[in-house]
């Protein structure tokens, strides 16, 4: 492999180290920062995220307290939990699991998210500010992708990145973020005409598809820092079961300058910034309690 390696794992340790000590520090005041996780129903993949997003928040000082509701729960119920939660005083960050079941109206559940709770980002009003350069909180997922290439290279100004994916929680807001730092940004998806092509123009690659091993090393140009957020569960045919990317990674690395692993790569850095957000969230609602004594 002539790619380095994006060891997304050890920095989401850093990340977590250097967050525990704030934790502590705003204990000291008497504040725990907590987060609500809501997981419904039980699709396998979202428990385990929503086991790993407890651990680490609990692993820093964090608390957070799970909300688990049956996949047959109405829209009604779940939007009453949410208001519980947003008039919690000891509640500083919601997170709702996605995704959710066919009956719940995805936007209507997260546009009823406090936007000063909203620790994933996903609310109309952190959106728009985010776009707009007004502030907002970040999703987490590309703000830990963000993290990963700054690692390789601090200034990105001027590069040609693309993006393939267009979800709201991935590469929407990654193009954007992308965008800010002063990169062209395509945004290709995979109903994309000539996708390899298009990607191999890329400095920078973000692929956040769920296709296991979409691209190959052959649509990548030398040298390019490929970021990989797909986590796909298969079987091989010797029957073992393996996480696997976006990207057909042992051949990509020939090629890539830089790359992230499925996993230990973007995985962790979503944790690590839920938390980084859950922390900023309590500073931003109790700052002023505290500041006032
Ligand atoms: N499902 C997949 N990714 C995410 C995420 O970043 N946040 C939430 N809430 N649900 C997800």
């Amino acid at each position: 492999m002539a790619a380095a390696l994006i060891d997304g794992a050890a920095l989401a340790r850093r990340l977590n180290d250097e967050l525990k000590v704030k934790v502590e520090a705003l204990a000291v005041s008497g504040v725990v920062p907590r987060l609500g996780v809501i997981l419904v129903g039980d699709d396998p993949a979202s428990h385990t995220y929503v086991r790993s997003k407890s651990r680490a928040a609990r692993s820093v000082g964090i608390d957070s307290v799970e909300h688990r509701l049956d996949s047959s729960i109405s829209e009604a119920e779940l939007l009453a939990l949410v208001d519980q939660l947003n008039h919690d005083p000891d509640t500083d960050g919601i997170l709702i699991q996605l995704p959710l079941p066919r009956q719940i109206d995805v936007t209507k559940v997260l546009r009823a998210v406090h936007p000063a709770k909203d620790v994933d980002g996903f609310h109309p009003t952190n959106v728009g500010e985010r776009v707009t350069g007004a502030g907002g909180i970040i999703p987490c997922t590309p703000m830990g992708a963000m993290f990963l290439i700054e690692t390789v290279r601090s200034n990105i100004e001027g590069l040609d990145a693309v993006v393939i994916g267009m979800s709201n929680i991935v590469g929407k807001p990654m193009a954007d973020l992308l965008l800010s730092a002063g990169c062209t940004v395509t945004v290709a998806h995979i109903k994309t005409v000539g996708l390899p092509a298009i990607c191999k123009r890329a400095d920078i690659v973000v692929v956040a598809v769920g296709k296991p091993r979409l691209v190959r090393a052959e649509w990548i140009k030398p040298g390019a820092i490929v970021i990989d957020v797909g986590i796909n569960r298969i079987v091989t045919s010797d029957g073992e079961k393996r996480l696997v990317g976006d990207v057909a990674f042992e051949e990509a690395a020939v090629v890539a300058g830089a790359i992230t692993p499925v996993p230990g790569g973007v995985g962790p850095m979503t944790i690590a910034c839920l938390l980084l957000n859950t922390f900023q969230a309590a500073l931003g609602r109790r700052g002023a309690e505290l500041r006032a004594g």
